[in-house]
Formats: C-alpha cells, sequence, structure tokens
C-alpha cells in the first residue's frame, strides 16, 4: 500500500527515484510523485493514474541545467482523499519549504487537521499525510533543525507511518522514519537510498539496513544515522543485498504472473532438495526445530488474509490428519475483532506472502499477548510479521512481483505439507508408510506441474470461450473447497468477472437459484476421494440446471465424460496433495480470461500487493 522512495547522491536524482518507483508500483497505482532539491529550490511534479502519467510530465520538463542532489517520490493506493493530482505525494509545507512522503494511515489526523487549521494552516488534500507535513513544520520553525522537529512531530502521531521528508534549509538530508510500515535504506557508494521495500534498490545499492518501528534515519549522501525517536543513536549492521536485476526481471513473459505461474516447478524442486533428502529420509525444516516448537501444542490457529487464508485451508486438512491436532483457521481481519481463547497451548500460525499485512500482523501480535507461540510462514523473512515469531518458516520462493499470488501460495502449501510431515515424524501421529507415500509423491510434484504448464490449450480455449460470461461459480468439497476459494479469488481479481467459491453440499441451499445457461459453474474433483461421488451429484444438479460445467480434474476421471462440458485435466494425484496441481489450471484459467479481455494482469485496479493497512 503505497511505496515511498528517496535517493541522495549524483546520479540523475529523477530517474533513479522513477526507476524505484517502478519496481515498487505493485503496491499502489493510483497517482505518483517526487520532489526534487535543485540547488536550495524545491520543486514536486505529480500526476494522476498510473507512473507512466508521472514519466510524461517529467519528459516535459529540461533538467539538464539543474543541480539536483536528492529527491523523493511516492506512488499511491489512495486510503483517505480519492485518486486525485491534489491527493498525491510529496504533500508540502505552506511556505514550500518542507516535503514529504508517507505510507501508513494516521489515525489521529482528523483532530490535528482541525488544531493545525485554527493555527493557521492550509490544507490543500484530504489526505491523512498533510497534517504530518504541517505538524513538523509547525515544530521545525520552533526548534529550527529538521531531525528535531520530525522527532517531536512524530510523538503526536498515532497509526501507521513510514515517511521520506526534506527541508528546503537542510539540503544535505532526507529523513526516514518508521512505525508500523516498512522501510529500508539501501547504501551505495557516495549515495545512499531509502524506499519501502528491496525491489527499489537493486542493482543500486550494495548493502541494507532494515529500520525497525520507532526508528529514524538520517540519511546523507555519505552517511547514515539512525536514531530512536527519544534522539538516541542506534548502531544498526549493514546487511548485504542477496538480490540482483534478474530477481525481479519479467525474463521474456508477457506479464510477472505468467512468469511466476511457470516459475513454480523450480521453486518447488529447491525447496524439497533443501528440506528432504528422499522419500525415506526426515524432512529437515531449515533451522526450525519442530520437535520444540510444536511441545505441548494442543491447538493450532492458522490467521491469514486472501490467497494465504486459502493455503491456511488447506494446511488445516494436512495438520488435522497427519498430526491429530485440532486446527482453526480464521481470516485475520475476523480474528482481531472477537474475544480470543487462545493460550500457551496453542500455536499460532501466521501465513503472509509480503509479512508486511497488517491485519496478519495486528492478529499474530495478539495470540502472542494471549501466550500464543508464533510461527510465521512467509516470503519475506526480512519483513515485520517476523518480529513477533518464535518461529520462522520461509517459502523461498523469489520476489513475487504480480499483485495475483501464485507462486507464493504453492510454495506455501508445499513448505505447510512438509512442515506437517515433520511434525507427524516427530510425534508418531501418521504411520511412516503414509509419511514416505507422501514424501515420494511430493518429489514427483514438479515434474507433474510442468506437464500441466506445458499443455494450456484446453486452458485457452476455455478463457476464450467462457471470457464473456458475467460470473462464474467454482465448486469443490474437503481439501480442495480452498482450490474452489482461491480458482475463483484469482479470476475475479484479474479479470473482474465475479467469482464465488461455494462448498459443493451448499449448491443445495441456495446458490443453486443462480443457476441458467449463462452460469458457469466449475467443478475441482478428486476421482478415488472420499467426495467424489458427492461432487458428481453436485454437478449433475448444476446441469439439470442447464448450468455449463468445467471439470478441473485429474486423468483418472474417465467416468463422467458426457456430464462435462470441458474437461482440464491434470496428472493423477492423491487427494491430500492435489491441491497443489489442481491450482495451476485455476491459475492459467483466470489468467487467459484476464487476457482474453484485455485486463491489466499484474496490476488490477484498486488492488495493491501489501496490504498495510487494516
Ligand atoms: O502478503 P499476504 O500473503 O499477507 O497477502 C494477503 C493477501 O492480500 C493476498 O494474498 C491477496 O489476496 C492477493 N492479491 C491474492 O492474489
Amino acid at each position: 500500500m503505497c511505496g515511498i522512495v528517496g535517493y541522495i547522491g549524483n546520479n540523475a536524482v529523477e530517474e533513479v527515484l522513477l526507476s524505484g518507483l517502478k519496481s515498487l508500483e505493485y503496491r499502489g497505482y493510483d497517482s505518483a510523485g517526487i520532489a526534487l532539491n535543485d540547488n536550495g529550490q524545491i520543486d514536486v511534479y505529480r500526476a494522476k493514474g498510473k507512473l507512466d502519467n508521472l514519466s510524461r510530465v517529467l519528459n516535459a520538463q529540461d533538467f539538464s541545467h539543474k543541480h539536483i542532489s536528492q529527491g523523493i517520490g511516492h506512488i499511491r493506493w489512495a486510503t483517505h482523499g480519492g485518486a486525485t493530482v491534489e491527493n498525491a505525494h510529496p504533500h508540502k509545507s505552506n511556505d514550500g519549504k518542507l516535503v514529504l512522503v508517507h505510507n501508513g494511515i494516521i489515525e489521529n489526523y482528523k483532530e490535528l487537521r482541525e488544531e493545525l487549521k485554527r493555527e493557521g494552516f492550509h490544507f490543500f488534500s484530504q489526505t491523512d499525510t498533510e497534517t504530518a507535513v504541517h505538524l513538523i513544520d509547525r515544530e521545525y520553525k520552533v526548534l529550527r533543525s529538521l531531525e528535531a522537529a520530525v522527532i517531536s512531530a512524530v510523538s503526536k502521531l498515532r497509526g501507521a507511518f513510514a515517511f521520506c521528508i526534506m527541508h528546503h534549509d537542510e539540503p544535505d538530508k532526507i529523513i526516514a522514519v518508521r512505525k508500523n510500515a516498512p522501510l529500508i535504506v539501501g547504501l551505495g557508494n557516495n549515495e545512499n537510498f531509502i524506499a519501502s521495500d528491496i525491489p527499489a534498490i537493486i542493482g543500486k545499492a550494495q548493502k541494507i539496513v532494515y529500520l525497525d518501528d520507532n526508528e529514524l534515519a538520517i540519511v546523507r549522501k555519505d552517511n547514515v544515522t539512525v536514531k530512536d525517536f527519544n534522539g538516541r543513536l542506534i548502531n544498526k549492521n549493514p546487511e548485504a543485498l542477496n538480490f540482483a536485476a534478474e530477481d525481479i526481471s519479467k525474463r521474456g513473459y508477457k506479464h510477472y504472473m505468467l512468469k511466476e505461474i511457470n516459475e513454480q516447478p523450480d521453486i518447488i524442486r529447491n525447496v524439497l532438495a533443501r528440506r528432504m533428502k528422499d522419500a525415506g529420509s526426515p524432512v529437515a525444516t531449515d533451522g526450525l526445530d519442530a520437535g520444540q516448537l510444536f511441545a505441548g501444542v494442543e491447538k493450532i490457529e492458522i490467521i491469514a488474509c486472501g490467497t494465504s487464508l486459502h493455503a491456511a485451508m488447506v494446511a488445516r486438512h494436512v495438520f488435522e490428519e497427519l498430526t491429530g491436532i485440532a486446527v482453526t483457521v480464521e481470516a485475520a481481519s475476523e480474528y482481531i475483532y472477537k474475544r480470543v481463547l487462545t493460550d500457551e497451548k496453542t500455536l499460532c500460525i501466521g501465513i503472509s506472502q509480503s509479512g508486511e499485512t497488517a491485519d496478519t500482523i495486528t492478529a499474530v501480535k495478539l495470540a502472542k499477548e494471549k501466550g500464543a507461540k508464533i510461527l510465521t510462514v512467509t516470503n519475506r523473512i526480512d519483513s515485520s510479521i517476523v518480529r513477533y515469531a518464535d518461529g520462522v518458516l520461509p517459502l523461498e520462493a523469489g520476489i513475487e512481483v504480480s499483485v495475483a499470488a501464485t507462486k507464493s501460495y504453492t510454495a506455501q502449501l508445499v513448505s505447510l505439507y512438509l512442515l506437517a510431515i515433520a511434525v507427524a515424524e516427530v510425534r508418531h501421529s501418521a504411520a511412516p508408510e503414509v509419511l514416505s507415500g507422501l514424501k515420494q509423491e511430493l518429489l514427483e510434484l514438479p515434474a507433474k506441474m510442468e506437464q500441466v504448464l506445458g499443455a494450456t490449450e484446453t486452458i485457452k480455449r476455455c478463457a476464450e470461450k467462457y471470457c464473456g460470461n458475467k460470473s462464474f461459480i467454482y465448486i469443490a468439497r474437503g481439501i480442495n473447497l480452498a482450490s474452489a476459494y482461491e480458482g475463483a479469488l484469482k479470476l475475479k481479481e484479474i479479470s473482474y468477472i465475479n467469482a464465488g467459491g461455494y462448498a459443493a453440499g451448499e449448491l443445495k441451499h441456495g446458490p443453486i437459484a443462480l443457476l441458467d445457461e449463462n452460469m458457469p459453474v466449475l467443478a475441482v474433483l478428486v476421482p478415488g476421494s472420499r467426495t467424489y461421488d458427492k461432487m458428481i451429484s453436485n454437478c449433475e444438479e448444476a446441469k439439470a440446471r442447464h448450468a455449463r460445467l468445467i471439470a478441473v480434474t485429474t486423468e483418472a476421471d474417465n467416468a463422467h465424460e458426457g456430464l462435462f462440458d470441458e474437461q482440464i485435466k491434470v496428472p493423477a494425484v492423491s487427494e491430500i496433495l492435489s491441491p497443489v496441481l489442481l491450482n495451476i489450471p485455476l491459475q492459467l484459467l483466470a489468467y487467459y480470461t484476464a487476457e482474453a479481455l484485455g485486463r491489466e494482469v499484474d496490476q488490477p485496479r484498486n488492488l495493491a500487493k501489501s496490504v498495510t493497512v487494516e
């Protein structure tokens, strides 16, 4: 949700900022803006909509005669105030000397705004951010030091904020501030960078400093000082930046989403290679002591949002089946507004690709306060959620750029399968032959995934045939109910077609009223599973109401050829592992449908990849 960048150094500042923002575009695309310090004069350029619009504004400028030494930039996902130029960042003080970009939400902005208005400050936007600008400006006018003004102002702000701040009278520095919103400092050679996330500094900075909450960095061209909100110096150890430009390139694919879908077999191969020698060896958990973490655990609570929540639904089945421990799954945004019955015998698993999802972080914090042990499953071991963890399960799926989560979901599933197997091995809660059978099947998954990815004609044909439909229903039972939810989420988020996932047995309790010849019903099936016959009955019921039926099933499914209008088949797989394989055609169906409709696949409207507001 919003991306911020800052740069101080000798390279073309506007270009460094723009390329940084480009790589943060997944965080929002309602508007963009930069502020440049040109020899003491601060110029602000802003545009509504995508970054290309800002590029056009900048292309119309002649920067050749300017002496720009520093700048800050922003890409916005609108929270307070619509997507307009007035609400675009950077925002500036009334005298034009102080500029600021912000990610987060200032919760007490209304009171502060009224107070500042009474004192004579003029507001030009509807944002919460502008309050911070005038507040810091007010403190500056008294304290005459940007650092002191920022420290004084942040003590009056409630909520979440990452800021980059520049002042006309202190042109040697940018101040970066972090509280409950991510912010990093990239260290270069006689130049330094600030960013919401690593992609903005890949290929530019050599080292990285992770700011913690309640810290500010005074970033100069040749040095960086970090302090806490009381002004005390903090010693930070810069870490190596272990990413290359290749990690955020499209590698020849038209969209990041398609690239990321196609990366899945190799990601799973690597995860398996690290954690499992062969089907006969125990599963390793990368430094995580499964025995210790699960010792005394009587209940597992899994908390997540969106796609990660669907991974949690699958994990519930797997953990209950293999470990015998009762599992509850809850959307983080719901968990935090009820009586939480968690205690020290509970293991709370927070799943988050980004590790920055505000709802999930708040829920995990709450569970921790109640005494639960915390395990986080994340693709970003440098993220905020990790701070609350007693154990971390890294996904190692590589940077996921597309807003629609694909490879991280598959990596979540496989990592959680491996963890459940490891726990079952330690607790002896499942028969050894069951566990070795599962491990053997896991090792075969990447090749089967490649088979699915290599034969996409039927999926493309279905996408083209059905992309004109206004709504879709996805049905499944058991462990694949999550697949129905996830398939429907993927379709709606990138194609804007209304799609709902339903437990197939629930169809007759209401949703069946929606069925007619204009309503495709996509059924996720596993022949031979305990729910297969019931699924077929539900499909018959849908057919009897003239719905078009699409089966996403396995090669073993030949008994009901006539029932379905379309069949998309994957290699045979056991029910318990089927969500990994059956999800790939659902990802591709969503992708090709969005493509057929000409949608902006990687940046669907209204969305952002890291949802850092509650
Ligand atoms: O980073 P997280 O896994 O915590 O993100 C959770 C959701 O915001 C995310 O999965 C979202 O639903 C995706 N856009 C789905 O494709």
